[in-house]
């Protein structure tokens, strides 16, 4: 293993973000869709009176389904476009929040091109097919069961089937496309090697398919990759090299040294033999599954796996819905189909770092956009009480990209009342960090709405502590903090329950407000969730105070750099972290800035490199923090 000091030569320049002015009419819809303004964030817009926002809402009835032109002989078809390597510059940017839908709405429909528009879709999928056909996985991979879910299917009152592809060799599908892609090298290609960068999956699936072939492999991670993941990697042959702080650096220096070294790159999703590798899915669901089909659930990171799957099924059985499914903060695809063309993420979630991805492919774009049928968005609670399902059911433990599609399933069988169907749900891999057991296990009730989190403000004065532990009632606490401060009128407690039904939370929220103490419902609130422990006490009035979400990488020195940049130039008046992970930490930080060095402050924050976002008129944080 190799450790390296890199600084990537040259930051990107970025075109300005900016809202699609188009006037696309709004079909009708379920439910209200919020597009939020962020230049005004307590204003919420109703799609229904806009104009400019591309989404295209339906229900799953209204949605066309993809009618390929007649396919054309296999001789007519066109070479497959080979992607170029980093346009990130060129492309839009955008934040994750600037698209919010309700879970399980089948969202980011894409507008398709009605017939051959000269973009050469339905030439690629016959070219697509013949890849798929001939591919070589099964020299590596496994034909995965689809196995029948018969307690999630029974509470859904659907027929869920669950492709398992986490129990793979190398416990995720990645290991189908890296290796079709490398077995199509010439002899020449392979003796050269090749190269990946990848702190994840693609690795291990580079790793194995290399020593099967008989070459050699360098593996580009990041320095913060955990120890467990590189060594893992090591012990299937191939050379790790630790290199710069994010993935984006990792990868950088990855296709600097393949032009050098006149090395083979292996792309982790936007490649043609790689998509047609993860299309082996989609044939193996088909052949699996004869009768009638909703709709297969896809995790999706980069694109590879959806965009060959629909491929493969779009061409055979077009009727079959192939839904996309991205977690919240992590969007890329979804915003990229409600733009119509490729943005990047000016920041991403890494909760489940298999879809942590700030721009999808070219390729896999190009595919998807006229074969994919929408995205459904979750969030981090769902996908653990996904994890914990499928656990119950087959004692197995997926990782959160492994889950997402369970959770997309079920979110969009809800939704919609879905009844009797077949539907598919991939379960991608099984690769979960043990560290974060704990994290999704504390996540999983909270997904099942059966943990809630709140806020009650008492009168500083005795008795006043008891009193809520009562009217907390029959239900059990899971945690309570609270910290007496005789200085102060009011004081706060913070707790999480357990409960059964929505309405025992309902009915102790009832008890709180006849009882006159402000209670505040925090469930949903990802951000004070991850800082709750931190909230308690921590009532004050700070002059120019601004508050921040930052996004810590995971490693050693993130703190003392950040430190080192705003101390003692600011005063630091409150400091939160919130360990994710091996893919970083969230933290909450207030500082003491003067309004006439706000532009100054921003300016250092950039040149931090970390992702961050003003919190300061955030009203929950207001309220508990003031
Ligand atoms: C377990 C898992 N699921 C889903 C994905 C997303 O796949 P893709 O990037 O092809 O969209 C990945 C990607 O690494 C993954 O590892």
């Amino acid at each position: 293993m190799e450790t390296l000091c890199f600084t990537p030569t040259s930051s990107p320049q970025h075109l300005k973000s900016h809202h699609t002015s188009s006037s696309t009419s709004v079909p009708s819809l379920i439910r209200p869709l919020v597009f939020k303004d962020y230049n005004n964030p307590k204003k919420n817009i109703n799609l229904r009176n806009q104009q400019y926002c591309k989404a295209i809402l339906t229900n799953p009835a209204e949605v066309t389904s993809f009618k390929p032109s007649p396919l054309p002989s296999p001789f007519e078809t066109t070479p497959l476009h080979e992607p170029s390597q980093d346009n990130s510059h060129e492309l839009r940017k955008v934040l994750p929040e600037t698209l919010e839908y309700e879970s399980g709405f089948l969202g980011s429909v894409p507008k398709k091109f009605a017939g051959d528009d000269g973009n050469g879709i339905p030439q690629t999928m016959m070219s697509y097919l013949t890849r798929i056909l001939t591919s070589k996985v099964y020299d590596v991979a496994i034909e995965s069961p689809l196995d029948y879910a018969s307690k999630l299917s029974n509470k859904l009152g659907v027929h869920l089937w669950l492709k398992r592809e986490d129990l793979q060799p190398v416990f995720s599908f990645k290991l189908r496309g890296a290796y079709n892609m490398m077995a199509k090298l010439s002899s020449e290609q392979l003796d050269r090697g090749v190269i990946c960068s990848s702190a994840g999956n693609h690795a291990q699936g580079v790793a194995l398919s290399a020593r099967k072939l008989g070459c050699t492999a360098v593996i580009v991670m990041p320095i913060t990759t955990p120890e467990i993941k590189w060594k893992t990697v090591e012990s299937l042959g191939a050379t790790v090299v630790l290199v710069g702080e994010s993935y984006d650096e990792a990868q950088s220096y990855a296709l600097q040294r393949a032009k050098d070294e006149g090395l083979i790159f292996v792309h982790p999703f936007d490649h043609p033999d790689v998509i047609a590798g993860q299309g082996t899915v989609g044939m193996e669901i088909l052949r699996q599954i004869q009768g009638p089909l909703h709709a297969i659930f896809v995790p999706v990171g980069g694109g590879g796996l959806i965009a060959g799957i629909a491929s493969y099924v779009k061409s055979i059985r077009p009727e079959v819905k192939i839904i996309g499914v991205e977690l919240s903060d992590a969007n890329a695809m979804a915003l990229s189909l409600h733009h119509g063309e490729r943005v990047v993420l000016e920041r991403v979630g890494g909760f489940a770092d298999g879809m942590a991805v700030k721009k999808v492919g070219e390729e896999t774009f190009r595919l998807c956009r006229e074969l994919m049928d929408g995205v459904v968005l979750v969030n981090r609670d769902a996908i653990c009480a996904s994890i914990k399902d499928m656990f119950e059911q087959k004692r197995s433990i997926l990782e959160p990209a492994g889950a997402a599609a369970i959770a997309g399933a079920e979110a969009y069988c809800k939704y919609y009342g879905l009844k009797g169907e077949n539907v598919v749900a991939i379960t991608s891999g099984a690769n979960m960090n043990f560290d974060r057991l704990r994290l999704v296990s504390q996540l999983a009730d909270v997904g099942r709405r059966r943990e809630g989190f709140l806020a009650t403000f008492v009168p500083e004065k005795c008795g006043s502590f008891k009193l809520v532990c009562e009217l907390v009632g029959p239900m059990n606490i899971i945690e309570i903090s609270y910290r007496f401060d005789d200085k102060k009128q009011e004081g706060l407690i913070l707790y999480s329950v357990s409960f059964h039904t929505i309405s025992e939370l309902e009915g102790m929220l009832d008890r709180m407000k006849l009882a006159q103490l402000q209670t505040i419902n925090l469930t949903d609130k990802e951000l004070i969730k991850d800082h709750m422990e931190f909230l308690v006490g921590g009532r004050s009035n700070v002059e120019n105070e601004i508050l921040c979400r930052l996004f810590f990488p995971e490693r050693p020195g993130a703190l003392m750099k950040f430190l080192n940049a705003f101390s003692p130039l600011w005063n630091i008046t409150l400091f939160h972290y919130s360990g994710q992970g091996e893919t970083g930490a969230n933290a909450l930080v207030g500082f003491q800035v003067a309004s006439s060095e706000i532009d100054k402050f921003k300016g250092l924050a950039d040149t931090l490199g970390y992702d961050y976002a003003f919190e300061t008129t955030n009203e929950t944080l207001q309220l508990l923090l003031h």
